[in-house]
């Protein structure tokens, strides 16, 4: 199929990166529509881990990669990311598009300080504030003052409309998430772009008609950083930010895992959470904080899968759930009495009605055939598939680049 989209369907940081790594196998050319490099996308490779914010991580594949104009570009993260990749022996083959805005330090200093919404402080909103208030400055103007970028820049929409074309694999980028959208996300707690698959349209300049594939992807649980309504938050947020980032936990790891799942499997709800944070490594890729953790939110997936409509999920980090006796799936929300079933405008006071399932032990983490899990992991995914009204075709058991089970139909 050429023209395929990857587009998280949660808060972000679902683990897409390792999808489109996966993908991009069989693409030609891999292009980013939105956000910036608020972004954070990691992708293990045998030993190497690669973290990238800007560039699409297909670059890692040596494959062809594109900017679109919908993406703010920080031009001094550009540099420094594709130093980084060429010094790791990666060649960077990439087009900016011409009309993409550019992030000064102007739109950083704005954000300074910002805790209203707990953004990535990476100039992303003020540099929206002014492409939208019409006083931006575009990649083909920064361009004449900085010359080391004439060569990078094009016309990205006019590339990949050729490439469909020629009948060539576009692999299209998602970054953030669908509840993350200025438009359908949980405003204001949102980022400044559209990360949804029609966000493309706009963000490279395609017709809606000449999108193939829609992949959704959606982690086996959901997280959220920064600020924001999460209806299935174990714990709070306050108390999650205390436990510090990656680099306070990493010292004594072991301990603080096998303590949380002992207690979590005594029933606290706030160390069931932390146990996927640790577990599944929840810390931030551009930031390093704490990711806020929870049970698998039904009612915003359907949302998701409304906007999306893909046609299939990639369901990620299922390993993570391993060891947890009981796993909850929200079915509805319950606010002052009514039962919701639709993902609603104003989701204060919305209390999760869940679902119990049974959980699993054994580490899933080699297991390539889907008959192969645990009747209960089987049945968990199953679940899934249900409400979610789509089929899983590809589940993660963990993060390299091998460890995932195709799930055919
Ligand atoms: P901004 O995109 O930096 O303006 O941040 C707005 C909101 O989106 C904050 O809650 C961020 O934590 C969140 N956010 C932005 N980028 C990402 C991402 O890649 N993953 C997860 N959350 C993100
Ligand atoms: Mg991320």
């Amino acid at each position: 199929m050429p023209a395929t989209v990857v587009v998280c369907t949660q808060w972000g940081d679902s683990g897409k990166g390792k999808f489109v790594d996966y993908l991009a196998e069989d693409a030609d050319l891999i292009v980013r529509y939105s956000g910036g490099n608020n972004a954070g996308h990691t992708v293990v490779v045998g030993d190497e881990k690669f973290a990238l914010h800007l560039i699409p991580c297909g670059v890692i594949r040596g494959k062809r990669v594109a900017i679109g104009n919908g993406v703010v570009v920080n031009p001094h993260v550009l540099k420094d990311e594709i130093d980084y990749l060429e010094s790791r022996g990666i060649n960077v083959d990439l087009t900016v598009s011409e009309r993409a805005h550019v992030i000064t330090e102007k739109h950083i200093e704005k954000e300074r300080g910002e805790s209203r919404i707990d953004t990535t402080k990476r100039g992303i909103g003020p540099c929206y504030e002014d492409k939208i208030g019409r006083r931006g400055t575009r990649m083909i103007d920064y361009a004449k003052e900085h010359k080391e970028f004439q060569e990078m820049i094009g016309d990205v929409s006019l590339l990949v409309n050729e490439a469909l074309d020629r009948n060539e694999h576009v692999l299209f980028e998602g970054a953030q998430g669908t509840l993350l959208d200025i438009d359908h996300g949980t405003y204001p707690y949102v980022t400044s772009s559209n990360p949804i698959a029609g966000g493309i349209c706009t963000g490279v300049g395609i017709s809606p008609k000449r999108i193939d594939r829609i992949i959704g992807v959606a982690k086996a649980y959901v997280t959220r950083v920064g600020k924001g309504p999460f209806p299935t938050e174990l714990g709070t947020y306050e108390k999650t930010k205390a436990e510090g980032r990656w680099e306070e936990i990493e010292p004594n790891f072991e301990e603080q895992l096998e303590d949380a799942l002992k207690r979590a499997n005594g029933g606290n709800k706030y160390y069931q959470g932390k146990y996927m944070r640790l577990q599944g490594r929840e810390y931030g890729t551009t930031t390093g904080r704490a990711r806020r953790c929870g049970w698998f939110d039904s009612v915003a997936a359907r949302h998701s899968c409304m906007i999306n409509k893909p046609d299939e999920i990639a369901l990620t980090k299922l390993d993570v759930l391993s060891g947890l006796r009981e796993l909850k799936i929200c079915t509805a929300y319950r606010k002052d009495g009514e039962l919701i079933e639709r993902f609603p405008v104003e989701l204060e006071g919305c209390k999760p009605v869940y679902g119990t399932f049974g959980g699993w032990e054994e580490d899933i983490t080699q297991i390539r055939d889907f008959n192969e899990l645990p009747k209960n992991a089987q049945t968990y995914v199953s679940i899934l598939e249900l409400y979610l009204k789509a089929p899983i075709t590809m589940i993660g058991v963990g993060p390299e680049r091998e460890q995932i089970i195709l799930n055919q139909y």
